[in-house]
């Protein structure tokens, strides 16, 4: 028997659903269709999408939904391919880079992996941002 992590860096955590239950990837699969932008609870408890791409399999990073300005949870908007901020305007691309601002950062990134068993595993992403090619802002 291992212990949970203690919250040591690195440590991937189960994506949960709204009641706490933890999320398996075959299952997800069967009720969120191409182009799904979900939330699940995340890293520390943060509200973080799960995407469905194009192939229909899930996207290898989430996106924390809190937005960078001052903190209101971004609704992805279908229509747009955007996440728009309902706060003061922000948006973000569908990898959550800021297309406009006031938000000064693009969302929070974190690793999505399935694990042995199925699970949908969320891990902290400390590499290099894709979208700004700086560190992670969030580390
Ligand atoms: Fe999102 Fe201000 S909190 S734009």
């Amino acid at each position: 028997f291992l212990p949970p992590s203690a919250g040591g860096g690195g440590a991937g955590i189960s994506a949960k659903d709204a009641l706490g239950n933890d999320l398996f990837e075959k299952e997800y699969l069967t009720t969120h269709r191409v182009g799904d932008h979900s939330l699940a609870q995340g890293l520390k408890g943060d509200a973080t999408y799960l995407i469905v791409k194009e192939d229909g399999t899930l996207e290898d990073f989430g996106l924390n939904a809190v937005c960078t300005h001052l903190g209101c949870v971004v609704p992805w908007s279908a229509p747009n391919n955007k996440f728009m901020c309902p706060c003061h305007g922000s948006q973000y691309s569908a990898t959550g880079a800021v297309v406009r601002g006031p938000a000064p950062l693009p969302l929070a990134l974190a690793h999505r992996t399935t694990d042995e068993a199925g699970t949908i595993i969320f891990s902290p992403w400390t590499e290099t941002d894709f979208r700004t090619e700086g560190k992670p802002w969030w580390m």
